[in-house]
């Protein structure tokens, strides 16, 4: 990938929380035919504490934690990205809005994954079970995944792909969150796959 240079893509996965997505898409491209295209090399985290990490040591894949100071206010880790050889990044459950100069340094090849249908129930502060319980309040009779490019607001660049699940009368945050955590796993590994096709074909 980049400058047309046929090699196996790395992907870094930034993540805040538990890692279940992390896991999912760690796991779609050990498999043959994916490992072929891309791989999980680095997990970026800002919390020392979050469980991904441990599912980075499980699948030996590095990690880098980062500080805000130097997220927000020094390059975004753009030449740490760089020299782990990063070509592609995925959000899974990343808190923190993604600087400019990270999106200069990776255009159109930012993938984010958000909790319902945008531009429903999106923006700052709406994530996890905020996003569940606003759905529930407000009597929707579905909600579902977005997988979405990434830009410089907050749940707003180009959707790739939605996809929805039916919510019962008597979801609770965690039982819907259960039945989207169920589309996002079946969805989301294979969606990356078909960004990083794209962008080969594309020959960027
Ligand atoms: C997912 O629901 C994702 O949509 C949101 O954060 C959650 C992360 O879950 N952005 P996990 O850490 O991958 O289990």
């Amino acid at each position: 990938m980049g400058n047309g240079i046929a090699r196996i893509a790395n992907i870094a996965i930034f993540a805040s929380g538990a890692g279940s997505n992390a896991s999912k898409i760690i796991e779609h491209f050990e498999q043959p035919e994916q490992s072929k295209l891309g791989k999980v090399t680095l997990i970026v985290s800002n919390k020392s504490s979050a469980g991904v990490l441990g599912i980075a040591t499980q699948h030996q894949v590095q990690t880098l934690i980062i500080e805000k100071e130097k997220f927000f206010r020094g390059d975004g880790y753009v030449h740490e990205l760089q020299e782990h050889y990063i070509d592609f990044i995925v959000l899974a459950g990343f808190l923190w809005k993604v600087p400019a100069t990270i999106i200069n340094a990776y255009p159109g090849r930012i993938l984010n994954i958000h909790p319902a249908l945008l531009p429903k129930y999106g923006g700052k502060g709406m994530y996890g079970g905020v996003v569940h319980a606003a759905v529930i309040a407000a009597g929707e009779k579905e909600s579902g995944i977005t997988i979405h490019l990434v830009d410089e607001q907050y749940d707003n660049g180009d959707i790739v792909l939605q996809a929805k699940c039916i919510v019962q009368e008597h979801d609770t945050p965690d039982s819907l969150a259960e039945r989207i955590h169920f589309l996002e796993h079946l969805h989301y590994p294979k969606e990356v796959e078909d960004c990083l096709r794209k962008l080969l074909k594309a020959g960027v």
